[in-house]
């Protein structure tokens, strides 16, 4: 059920009152703290298992706040906030005076976004103050897009969860570094490279240019329990068959061109054949393949334009090597 005003106002409450809710946004669930609040956040990085160098985005009402939170805010970053807040951007700043060293993970820069989601707007405006939060998922797994998502995962941890229904997006925010004049990718995510680069009127920076720091960009991460392979698609059939005879619980995501095919595997997901349907159902995908008792999840990669990019990107890191 989606949060009335009186969950809001509870909501705010906890999060005055130095405890942790967890908020609906347009791409995931967030696991949310005032972000001034230095004990309150310390709790964020113990429910989640993140090591407290990787720092968090923090979530404010509106355009008028990038002040407060960024320091030196370049006309490139002005702009990208009034043309895509609220919406799936992150932009990395300077470090403004409201963001305290234990969210930014001790560095001099700051994540910060507008989030498009009406119960997210309305509790960052009865509370009045930014919210830094994570996803609300373990440190390296599936991040959740809906709210029972976040109760099988974190249960008592979070003092209290707003429901405003499944995320529209369902993958995470872009996150851009824009400290400089020519900003650049750190993480493919909601917005595309396509908008961006329309509103800038020029190529983004590659992002190996960039001088900022991104912590917490691990090669596996996103990952459910299953293992993950890629291969490509032609081959995605034929190998889920192949590990399937020899003994494993396989899940398969069956490209679009192949949908009406019947294949012999544990589980089946046929997936969407528009990106942003895709991206939409992707972690409930690999929630469900886990539920259904898979061991082994076969999967190709999109096409790496529009929200391909973050797709693929995700996909990557669920299939990257596990830390042992
Ligand atoms: O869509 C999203 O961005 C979601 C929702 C809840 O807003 N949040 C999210 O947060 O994905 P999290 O903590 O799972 O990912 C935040 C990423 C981390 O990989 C971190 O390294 C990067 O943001 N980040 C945060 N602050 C940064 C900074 N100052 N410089 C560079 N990267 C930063
Ligand atoms: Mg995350």
């Amino acid at each position: 059920m989606t949060a009335t005003t009186s969950d809001i106002e509870k909501a705010a409450g906890v999060l005055r009152a130095g405890g942790l809710v967890a908020i609906p946004t347009e791409t995931v669930y967030g696991l949310g703290a005032n972000a001034e609040d230095p004990s309150a956040v310390t709790r964020v990085f113990q429910v989640k298992g993140r090591p407290p160098s990787h720092p968090l985005i923090v979530h404010i009402g509106g355009v008028e706040h990038l002040d407060a939170w960024g320091e030196d805010v370049p006309a490139t970053a002005r702009l990208l906030a009034e043309r895509f807040w609220p919406g799936p951007l992150t932009l990395v700043l300077r470090r403004g005076r409201r963001a305290p060293l234990e969210v930014t993970g001790g560095l001099e820069t700051v994540a910060v976004r507008v989030p498009d989601h009406p119960v997210a707007l309305a509790l960052l405006s009865t509370f009045g103050g930014g919210v830094a939060a994570p996803s609300a998922n373990r440190f390296g797994s599936v991040s959740p897009t809906t709210a029972q998502h976040v109760r099988v995962e974190l249960g008592d941890a979070v003092d209290f969860v707003l429901d405003g229904g499944p995320c529209e997006v369902g993958v995470e925010s872009t996150i851009v570094d824009a400290t400089g004049d020519t900003p650049s990718i750190l993480r493919p995510g909601g917005v595309t490279r396509e908008d961006l680069e329309a509103v800038l009127g020029r190529p983004l920076a590659v992002p190996a240019t960039s001088r900022v720091r991104v912590p917490g960009q691990h090669p596996s991460h996103y990952a459910p329990r299953a293992r993950v392979v890629l291969v490509e698609p032609e081959k995605v059939i034929a190998e889920a068959e192949l590990a399937q005879e020899l003994g494993h619980q396989v899940g398969v995501f069956v490209p679009p061109a192949l949908a009406d095919t019947v294949v012999k595997a544990h589980a089946v997901v046929t997936v969407p054949g528009s990106m942003a349907a895709y991206a939409h159902g992707l972690y409930g995908f690999l929630r469900e393949l886990d539920q259904r008792g898979c061991d082994l999840i076969i999967a190709s990669l999109p096409v790496e334009e529009g929200l391909g990019l973050a797709i693929a990107n995700r996909l990557r890191r669920a299939a990257g090597p596990r830390p042992s």
